[in-house]
């Protein structure tokens, strides 16, 4: 397992608060206990249902996942007098490239997500979870799956929970490793034992999720907020960020950076602060070119947009995202055309291909901009990828279309000198003789 890295004094732990110190081994249930685990389950089973969901609303917490929607929200649109049974499912599919943190946790404090995961269900009623982890985490599989082994005999699990009369039921589920299936609804399917095609919205999950009934997806950072929001308060937690941003969040800082590694920052703190404090600064002495600031589906920045507080509010009106909190930092050598070429590539490999403007998107922008990438191609180009990326965004079945449009109609913008200049020296990359525009749109 990889080891946590080292605090960082301007770093705020509140997820990682049982690690003062970098460690190797998880946290089994006799620590939790130790620690404070369990104790806002306890209170949580003390209150309503309704007071859960205010508390969380308080919070403003915000989904961690990518979209950054107000959880407490999320929660109230679950009907509990539904007869049906209502589900719990923790999104640990962990996708998005540049996104470590999910495993981080669920490595080093699993019982915090089941913690978390049990409080979700209290306000919702529900009786039953899920933990969707990817295939390839198989050694956090057997973390939570150990983890979750526990909590049953101590009585946190079960059919009488910490003896409140609650049952509730959880267990992993093992993806197969497509980034397709963290979408939410295709996630459902998958559960469901299905292809991981994703459903037409609404109906939302809230009202027809696992099996048809009423389901919270959640991930897996946004479940392990939870605890500390009810032990200490929402209006606690939404005051460690900025307002509409509660609380604090993971950076997986990743790419050219002196000190990559998973922190922990209050939402709103100043990117280069992040960078060049936390991260120590672009490695190698070398300058910043930009940064790709919320997983590869969130739009490129150059360096001169980074002065600016990292919340999702502050990064929306500049054009990009928070998305999953990965960071991923590009110095001055980096070639944009071949960082384009590269997501593209993986955008179209992980198309699942159930609708038309996300599988023929993806397969033209991959075509074009590895073209692009060896220097040949010409400035047309650049604005198919334009055209294409536009007739993709809100077009698609599910946001795994915009997911790669995004990124691609951002470095195209803002790297189109950059793109042009190098399309002037294609015979550097040795291009095939003669060779011709693959499409003409
Ligand atoms: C293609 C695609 C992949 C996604 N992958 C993940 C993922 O791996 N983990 C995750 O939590 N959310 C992922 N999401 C977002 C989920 O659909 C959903 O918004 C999230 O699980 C909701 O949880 P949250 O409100 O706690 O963020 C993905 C979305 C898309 C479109």
């Amino acid at each position: 397992m990889t080891l946590l890295a080292p605090p960082h004094p301007l770093e705020k732990r509140v997820l990682l608060r049982r690690f003062p110190e970098p460690r190797t081994e998880p946290v089994w249930i006799d620590e939790y206990l130790r620690t404070g685990g369990y104790e806002a389950l306890r209170k949580a089973l003390s209150m309503e249902p309704e007071q859960i969901v205010e508390e969380v609303k308080k919070s403003a917490l915000r989904g961690r996942g990518g979209a950054g929607f107000p959880t407490g929200m999320k929660w109230s649109f679950v009907d509990r007098k539904s007869p049906k049974p209502k589900y719990v499912v923790v999104n640990a599919d962990e996708g998005e490239p540049g996104t470590c943190k999910d495993r981080i946790l669920m490595g080093y404090d699993p019982h915090r997500l089941i913690e978390g995961v049990l409080i979700g269900g209290r306000a919702i009623g529900a009786c039953r979870g899920w933990i969707y982890i990817r295939g390839e985490y198989r050694e956090y599989i057997d973390i939570m799956d150990r983890a979750i082994g526990e909590a049953y005999e101590r009585g946190m699990l079960g059919p009488n929970v910490m003896g409140s009369g609650w049952e509730f039921h959880l267990s992993t589920h093992t993806g197969a490793g497509s980034y397709e299936c963290g979408e939410e609804t295709a996630l459902l399917e998958s559960l469901e034992g299905k292809r991981g095609n994703p459903r037409l919205k609404p109906p939302f999950p809230a009202t027809s999720g696992a099996f048809q009934c009423p389901t919270i997806v959640n991930n897996v950072e946004t479940f392990c907020a939870v605890p500390d929001i009810i032990l200490n308060g929402g209006d606690w937690y939404a005051s460690l960020g900025t307002p509409k941003n509660g609380g604090t969040r993971l950076v997986c800082l990743s790419g050219h950076i002196a000190r990559p590694g998973v922190y922990e920052v209050p939402l709103g703190m100043n990117m280069l602060t992040i960078l060049n404090e936390i991260g120590g600064g672009v490695w190698k002495g070398r300058k910043l070119k930009a940064v790709i600031p919320g997983g590869s589906s969130s739009p490129v920045l150059k360096a001169e947009e980074c002065d600016i507080p990292a919340d999702y509010d502050s990064l929306a009106k500049i054009g990009s995202m928070l998305g999953s909190g990965a960071t991923v930092v590009l110095d001055e050598t980096t070639d944009m055309a071949k960082v384009l070429a590269r997501l593209m590539k993986f955008y179209a490999h992980e198309s699942c291909g159930w609708c038309i403007p996300c599988r023929e998107g993806t397969t033209w922008l991959k075509k074009i901009t590895a073209r692009l990438e060896e220097g040949i191609g010409s400035e047309r180009d650049i604005e198919t990828i334009d055209r294409i990326s536009q007739s993709m965004l809100g077009r698609t079945f599910c946001p795994l279309g915009d997911a790669a449009a995004m990124p691609a109609m951002a470095i195209v913008r803002k790297f189109r000198d950059e793109i042009l200049e190098k399309l002037g020296h294609a015979e550097a990359f040795a291009p095939v003789p003669g060779a011709q525009p693959l499409v003409v749109l």
